[in-house]
């Protein structure tokens, strides 16, 4: 598999930060493992401002944008005052996704409504605001043709495809693992840069990982748990190791 391009590796710090919220405090701090990330090879830091706030936070954001040495991707929903925040930063990429208020972790893919019907306000809204702030703008969808053509009309350079069925059923069946390598092609065909990430671990990102329209993998979940027991710097070295082996 060696020779194709390299798959850029954007780990998500968010955990980092629930860690801290357990306990109100200020460790641990979220920007510095950031940097050991950037240390180890990450090409990129992810981080999730939810409406909520319940791991990152504003000022969070803020020290990411001014530390942050590789680029920052930040992931937001449409809420209006996470958005302002975001735009106001300018980080190198966006990643919209959908939020619910109960769930543990982003569910599902965006949903960009039916062939032919006009796409959400807020949705278009929110990504003309992000492109005129000069951030690159991705997707968070699940991995359907129908799906990636509306995101191809929205005109936006990215879409991230969601990973979760794969993680959840790669165990038993290679059924999702051939619905991401369709997709990625099916992306990759309509002019999308294709990313993805959700439940990826050591365990299944090789798959995934050799897949060659893919380009960009955000994973943070399994790279923060790994990171208790073997520090943020060797966590993200043999994530690293392992999707550069795959190419
Ligand atoms: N990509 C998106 C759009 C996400 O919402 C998340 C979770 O915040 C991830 C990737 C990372 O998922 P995980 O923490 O399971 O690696």
């Amino acid at each position: 598999m060696a020779g194709q391009a390299q798959m850029r590796l954007y780990v998500n710090i968010d955990h980092v930060a629930t860690v801290r919220e357990a306990r109100r405090t200020d460790e641990p701090d979220p920007v510095e493992a950031a940097m050991a990330c950037e240390r180890a090879g990450a090409d990129g830091i992810t981080a999730h401002l939810r409406e909520d706030r319940r791991h990152i936070n504003d000022e969070d954001v803020r020290r990411l944008a001014a530390g942050v040495t590789t680029v920052l991707n930040l992931e937001l929903a449409t809420a209006e005052d996470v958005l302002s925040v975001v735009t106001g930063l300018a980080p190198h990429q966006a990643t919209l996704v959908p939020e619910r208020r109960e769930e543990i972790t982003t569910e599902g893919g965006l949903s960009l409504g039916a062939p032919g019907t006009l796409a959400e306000p807020r949705l278009v809204e929110a990504i003309d605001r992000m492109k005129a702030a000069g951030i690159r703008v991705s997707l968070f969808i699940d991995p359907d043709h129908v799906t990636i053509d509306r995101a191809a009309d929205l005109s936006v350079p990215a879409v991230e495809l969601h990973t979760g069925e794969y993680a959840n059923t790669y165990r038993d069946s290679d059924v999702a693992l051939e619905r991401l390598r369709e997709a990625a092609r099916h992306a990759r065909v309509s002019g999308l840069a294709v990313h993805a990430g959700h439940g990826l671990t050591y365990r299944n990102v090789t798959p995934v990982a050799a897949i060659p329209e893919i380009e960009e993998l955000n994973i943070g979940h399994s790279i923060v748990s790994h990171s208790i027991m073997v520090g943020m710097e060797a966590a993200v070295r043999e994530m690293r190791a392992l999707i550069d082996a795959a190419r």
